[in-house]
This record gives structure tokens, sequence and C-alpha cells, in this order.
């Protein structure tokens, strides 16, 4: 957040003719610092795209296999959740060339398409309830769908980079996760954590009422909090502890479609689904190039790529890495520093359309001021449907209940100032976009950047987007902060 702070700062403080300049002076000055801070390379970027001028800035240096240069404008980042907003406008688009209706029933695009795809239907992985979501509730993260992102599986995935991940494989996760760890407990006796090792036992979390297991371990004495160790354990505060599942199964769905907003990958995943399968009905989930949904013009955007895919470039996912795209390497920072470098992984690691995006800055600026200013001559979208896409409300369950969500648009509050702090979107100082970065949640999948995205009001409509790199900390896919 602190670099859209001070972006606020200059932008109450300059006129837009400096403001490149001060930009620049303030990403250089904070490349610096980061760089001695982090003792690695740091690369940055901000694209800016408003009515009258847009530009992008960059500094701080790449480090690709040992080898040194300063980063450019033209440089290449993931965007993880930031992706979010291109995939929801994506099926609104859908929506407002008729071929699909809001209303829908989501069940009834995807079944057959996931049938043809992968042996199954959705209700055969989410229950019967399932039928009840619609096309909108996948994109507000209202269908009651399960995330991905669940146990040490973001862990799994940096671990086995690259490996395949295919969606369904991450939609069946979601839902068997759901299913054995979703429910709730009032008592140890409600919980199944199998055959425990000494000194450890089952309990019930009173507070969350979920199923746990905790014990004395040698082996976190000097390990930091959240520490993973193999059997879902992670050591914290020098014992070890996990979850287990309850002896009742839970339902695979975390409430009945509109009952409940829950932050959802998994529910993204779907929407893409359902991109694949109006778009592409003959072909498979990676034959669908996100881009080509999304934005008006492949060529107004020329950075901006969504693998894998498939269909125009004929090779196999098994054979592609994110380096194919990706010009700047990310740390995934373990508890601690041992950092994972992102860079020739396969690009399914990155969740395909709840977080695959690569790209400059300069170009998913371009995207949000097209997305949103009336002055753009590259409409994404109809009035109605960013309507649609900014009607935001507070998530109701889950870890997001903070976070103000629309149709893939959070309102996001910002403010330098101790004593004025924006409660609704009806006060000056909220930011329209997505978050692409998570801090303090278990997650090691990932390249550490930061995507924000936004417009003020004060004279024209701007889009910003900062994009920091190799960042110490951990960043995941498709979580936001
Ligand atoms: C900084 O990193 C280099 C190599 O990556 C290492 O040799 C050096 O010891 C590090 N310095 C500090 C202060 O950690
Ligand atoms: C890299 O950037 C630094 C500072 O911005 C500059 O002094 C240096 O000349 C640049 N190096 C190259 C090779 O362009
Ligand atoms: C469906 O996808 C899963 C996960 O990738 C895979 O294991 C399974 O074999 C697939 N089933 C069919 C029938 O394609
Ligand atoms: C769908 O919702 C309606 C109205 O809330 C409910 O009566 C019906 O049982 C639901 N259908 C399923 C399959 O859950
Ligand atoms: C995407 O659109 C371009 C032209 O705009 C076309 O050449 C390409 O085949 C399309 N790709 C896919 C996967 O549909
Ligand atoms: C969409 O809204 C803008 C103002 O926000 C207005 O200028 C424009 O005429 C509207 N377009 C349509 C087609 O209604
Ligand atoms: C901070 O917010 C308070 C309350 O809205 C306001 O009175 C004050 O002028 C603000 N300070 C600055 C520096 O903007
Ligand atoms: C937004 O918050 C302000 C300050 O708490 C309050 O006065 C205003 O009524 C709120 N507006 C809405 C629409 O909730």
């Amino acid at each position: 957040m602190r670099p859209v702070i001070l972006l606020l700062c200059l932008l109450q403080a300059v006129q837009s003719s400096v403001l490149q300049t001060r930009l620049q002076a303030m990403l250089t000055e904070l490349a610096a610092l980061a760089e001695v801070a982090l003792n690695q390379s740091v690369a940055l970027q901000i694209g800016w795209y408003g009515s009258t001028d847009h530009f992008t800035v960059a500094a701080g240096t790449v480090d690709v296999h040992g080898s040194q240069r300063n980063v450019t404008t033209e440089d290449t980042f993931l965007y993880g959740s930031g992706t979010k907003p291109f995939t929801a406008a994506a099926l609104m688009r859908l929506i407002d060339q008729g071929k699909i209706k809001a209303s829908d029933r989501a069940h009834i695009h995807i079944d057959p398409y996931l049938r043809a795809n992968n042996g199954t239907e959705l209700k055969e992985l989410f229950g019967p309830e399932v039928h009840n979501a619609t096309v909108l509730d996948l994109i507000r993260m209202s269908a009651g769908i399960p995330d991905f992102e669940a146990g040490s599986r973001d862990a799994y995935i940096l671990q086995e980079g690259s490996r395949v991940w295919p969606v369904y494989d991450n939609i069946r996760y979601a839902a068997a996760y759901q299913e054995e760890y979703g429910g709730t407990c009032k008592a140890a006796e409600d919980c199944d954590c199998g055959q425990l090792p000494p000194l450890a036992k089952a309990f019930c979390e009173p507070r969350q009422e979920k199923c746990m297991k905790v014990g004395q371990y040698l082996g976190c004495l000097g390990r930091p909090n959240g520490f993973p160790l193999p059997g879902g354990w992670v050591c914290w505060n020098k014992m070890r502890v996990g979850f287990c599942p309850t002896r009742v199964k839970s339902s695979p769905l975390v409430c009945a479609p509109g009952a409940c907003s829950f932050y959802s990958s998994a529910s993204y995943e779907l929407a893409g689904l359902l991109i694949a399968a109006v778009g592409v009905p003959d072909g498979k989930y990676t034959d669908m190039d996100l881009g080509n949904f999304t934005l008006p013009s492949r060529d107004d955007y020329p950075t901006l790529t969504f693998p894998p895919v498939t269909r125009t470039t004929h090779s196999e996912v098994a054979s592609m890495k994110l380096s194919d795209h990706l010009s700047v390497p990310g740390h995934a920072a373990l508890f601690g520093g041992s950092g994972t470098v992102v860079f020739d992984q396969n690009p399914t690691v990155l969740g395909w359309t709840c977080g695959h995006m690569i790209g400059a800055a300069g170009d998913v600026a371009k995207f949000f001021f097209d997305l949103f200013s009336p002055k753009s001559a590259r409409r994404i979208v109809s009035n109605a449907s960013l309507a649609e896409m900014t009607r935001t409300a507070p998530l109701s369950m889950g870890w997001g209940t903070h976070i103000e969500y629309g149709a893939g648009i959070m309102a996001v509050p910002v403010s330098n100032n101790a004593s004025y702090w924006p409660e609704n979107t009806s006060q000056w100082g909220f930011f329209l976009g997505h978050g692409g970065m998570t801090y303090g949640f278990s997650s090691n999948q990932g390249y550490i950047s930061l995507a924000d995205a936004g417009f003020s009001d004060f004279e024209h409509r701007y889009s910003i987007i900062i994009q920091l790199g190799s960042l110490q900390g951990h960043g995941d896919c498709c979580r936001s902060s």
C-alpha cells in the first residue's frame, strides 16, 4: 500500500506535467533503498495512463540467472489476482454481446464443457445446490465456491513448479478440501485427526470451531511461526500445529449460492471455464486466450499475455515456462528468506484465470483507464456492466471480510492522513482496482509483486499501476491483500 499512498501525496502536490519526473525520482530512490535493505535486486515500474498523458517509469535492476541489468519500461511482471478484473471484464463483455445473461445459471454453460473435457459436472463436484449459482455469482465471489488456495496447496504448487497444474485439479481440490476441512466442531470428539504422534492431541479451536492438532516438537525450536512441516503441520510458538478433518463431512460449498460472499480463486477458474465454454466450445481450456475476450484489440496492449495458450502456439503446456513471457524473476521468500526464484516454472502454477496475467505496467494502466474512463476510445464494457463491476459490498465470510468487493473490482481505502480514514465508497479516498499480493497469509506461491489500480477523480480520470518486483515477503498467485 505504501507506494500508493506516496502516489496520492504526489498527485495532490504536483501538476501532471512534472508528475513523470517526480515519480521517476521517487521510484529510483525507492529501488535504491530496497536493494540495500533486502540485499537483492529489486525491479519497479509505475504505469500511468490518463486522458491527457501516459507514461511508464521504471527503476532498479533485474537479475536473470546471475546476469544483472537495469529494469526497463517494457519489462514484464506477474499480477496474480490483479488478473481478476480482466476475467470479470471478459465475462461482462460476453453479457454485453448477448451471448450469456448475468442471471443465467452458470452450470448450464459450464456442464457440457466440463463433461466433455473432464468427465464431470458441477453438481458432482460441489453438490446439487451449486445449480443455483449464477454467472454473476462466480465473479462476485457469491457462488459459495470454496478456494483452492487452502491447506498446503500453494507450497506444493511452488515445490513442483515445473509440472502442469490443470485447472480441473484446482477445482477438484477446492471441493475436496472444503468437504474434509470445511466443517465446524464443538469438541475434540468431532475431529478426525487420525493417528497422532506421541505428545500430540486433537482439539476443537473454540473461536473458529475448527478441528486442530497440536504437539511438542523439537524440530520447531528456532523455527519461525508458520514454518511448514510434512503431514499438514506448521511450527507455532515452538510447538507444531495443524488443521484436521471433521468426522462429519462438510458440504463442498461454503454456503448456498447467493447466501454469502467468500474470496475464492476457484470461483474465478469456473468463470474462466465459462468463458472457454462459450468462446472455444470445441477447444481445451488452454485454447482460450483471455486477452482475446477481454481486450477490444490485442495490438493496443502488446505486452499483455495470459499463458498457457495452446491454440495459436500449438505447443504442449508441459514445455512452457513463465519466462517465455516474464522478463523479471521474482523471489517467493519462504519464511526467513529461503527464496524460491519464480521464473522458469510452468505457467499453470499461476492458477489460470484467477491469476495468470503477465505484462508491463503501462499496458495494465491503459486497461484500467479503458475500463473506467468515459474518455477512453476503447471502452471495455458497457456502462451497465461497469456499474455492476463497481457495485461493492464487504465480503461476508472468510479471511477477506474487510474487502469491499464488486464483480472483479475491489474498492480499496487509502489515506495518508492519521485523522482521516474513508469508511465507505461514497467518501474520497477509495481506489477501484484489485490487489495482487498477499501479506500474512500462509502462501508461498508466486512472485513477489504488488499491482494496484485505480483512478482519481479530481481533474481527469487516471489509472495507476504500481508493480514491484523481487520484494521480500510472501506472495501468491491468486490471493490479494
Ligand atoms: C548480500 O548478498 C550477497 C550475494 O547474494 C552475499 O554474498 C552477501 O553476504 C550479502 N550481504 C549481506 C550483508 O547479507
Ligand atoms: C543503470 O541505471 C543507473 C541508475 O539509474 C545508471 O547510472 C546506469 O548508467 C544504468 N546502467 C546502464 C547499463 O544503463
Ligand atoms: C479430470 O481432471 C483431473 C485433474 O487434472 C484428472 O486427474 C482427471 O484424470 C481428469 N478426468 C477426466 C475424465 O478427464
Ligand atoms: C435454489 O434456490 C431455491 C430458492 O432459494 C431453493 O428453493 C432450491 O431448493 C435451490 N435449489 C437447489 C438445487 O439447491
Ligand atoms: C486471438 O485473436 C487473434 C487476432 O486478434 C487471433 O489471431 C488469434 O488466433 C486468437 N487466439 C485465440 C487463441 O483465439
Ligand atoms: C456512459 O456513461 C458516460 C458517463 O459516465 C456517458 O458519458 C455516456 O454517454 C454513457 N454511454 C452510454 C452508451 O450510455
Ligand atoms: C486530515 O484530515 C482531517 C479530517 O478530515 C482534515 O481536517 C485535515 O485537513 C487533513 N490533513 C491534511 C494534511 O490533509
Ligand atoms: C459513509 O461513511 C460516512 C462516515 O462514517 C457516513 O457519514 C456516511 O453516511 C456513509 N455513507 C454511506 C452510504 O454509508
